[in-house]
């Protein structure tokens, strides 16, 4: 999507899709503004009552947003993310150990996909004798239609919504399980925490794990993948990552995440008139707010369409901006830091498989690719 991105920011940093019937916001300055005046440009999508998200974290605006904000946040504080660190290098060197003696990995089978869903499974408090169940809803939960005829549209949300009910019957099972016996899971934490007196209700609750499995999950993987084949592109900038892993990887990370967002884009409503990049934008309208456009500004990244390691300073907006910033982002750092560090440390000559071709995954929103086959 790279040269239509440049092509737009030049023609048109914002413009009206007919044929979508949204405004599509490409600079850097515009999507700040959109994601920034939350007043204005409202994250209350979904308005029919026919999404399971339509009150979830992710779709509200203040004041509910912020009240459940402050409760789920008890959830993912720093220190809470820092103890999972054991767990998320132990199952890394699981998911690694299980290849160990291959010639050939696809990456993403055996490791950034199985990781992330793995570690938020054991987050929930799920048991580990349904983590395999689990893990199979979770990826039905995302899995797109099989093509791009209506039929199988149609029936990909059937069955996504079919798996959206088994998986709320069975959180319901665990809520339940976890009323009796606390332990220091996500929820656990969610049942006992509350804010002002306020708490999450069961259903609440549900919601928001369903929504973790949604937005953690993919994107997690995409980065970790996007990580490695970015790194087969600039060997010469691998080279010193590979040499000095701890001083240059968090930067590293940070610069995949501007150059190969995971997430490129989201929509907002336009709630209140509002003049945007000089367009004329009606209350009623919808917006979609590109990211991964965004980081790829020349305005405001100089030598925006190379991967610059370490980049000082990068604003990106990969994991949003403001009141909706991404929760899990410190998560996806650590994990995604811990899984580089661990491939490098037992891999640092990997290449790509000769037999590997490029698949993109099928998505507007998700960048990455289907699978990366490489030879170690
Ligand atoms: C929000 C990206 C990983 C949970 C967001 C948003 C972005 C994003 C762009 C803001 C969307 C908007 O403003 O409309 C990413 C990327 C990830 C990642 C690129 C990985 C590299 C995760 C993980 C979790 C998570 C691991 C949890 C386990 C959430 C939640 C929100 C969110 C709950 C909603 C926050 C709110 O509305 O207040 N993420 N995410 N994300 N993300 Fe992530």
């Amino acid at each position: 999507p790279f040269k239509w991105y440049r092509k737009m920011r030049e023609e048109a940093p914002v413009r009206w899709d007919e044929e979508r019937r949204t405004w599509d916001v490409f600079g850097y300055e515009e999507v700040k503004t959109v994601l920034d005046r939350k007043e204005v440009f409202s994250s209350r999508v979904f308005r029919d009552g026919k999404s399971l998200f339509e009150n979830g974290l992710l779709n509200l605006d203040p004041p509910k947003h912020t009240q459940m904000r402050d409760i789920v946040n008890k959830a993912f504080t720093p220190k809470a993310m820092k103890d999972w660190e054991p767990r998320i290098q132990a199952i890394t060197n699981e998911l690694l150990d299980a290849v160990e003696g291959k010639q050939e990995i696809d990456l993403v089978e055996q490791l950034s996909y199985p990781l992330p869903v793995l570690v938020i499974a054991e987050m929930l408090g799920v048991p580990a004798k349904d983590q395999r169940k689990f893990k199979d809803w979770s990826d039905q939960a995302v899995a797109g239609p099989a093509n791009n005829s209506e039929e199988a549209k149609s029936e990909q949300l059937q069955k996504q919504q079919q798996v959206v009910g088994e998986l709320y019957a069975y959180f319901k099972e665990i809520i339940e399980l976890k009323k009796k016996e606390p332990a220091d899971d996500i929820i656990s934490v969610l049942l006992q925490a509350s804010v002002n007196g306020e708490s999450l209700t069961e259903e609440e609750i549900v919601g928001f794990c369903i929504l973790l499995l949604v937005a953690g999950n993919e994107t997690t993987t995409n980065l970790i993948t996007n990580a490695i084949y970015t790194f087969l592109e600039y060997p010469e900038v691998y080279r010193q990552i590979k040499n000095e892993p701890d001083e240059l990887l968090p930067a590293a990370i940070e610069e995949v995440l501007r150059f190969r967002s995971p997430v490129q884009a989201s929509f907002r409503f336009v709630q209140e008139d509002v003049v945007l990049g000089g367009k004329e934008l009606r209350a009623g309208e919808y917006v979609i707010a590109w990211m991964g456009a965004a980081n790829r500004d020349e305005k405001q990244f100089q030598d925006a369409e190379q991967f610059v390691v370490p980049r000082k300073p990068n604003l990106h907006m990969a994991f949003g901006r403001g009141i909706h910033f991404c929760l899990g982002a410190p998560l996806a750092r650590m994990e995604a830091e811990i899984v580089l560090k661990e491939w490098i440390r037992r891999y640092p000559d990997f290449r790509l498989s000769a037999d590997f071709t490029l698949k993109p995954l099928e998505s507007t929103f998700a960048y990455g690719i289907k699978e990366l086959l490489l030879t170690v």
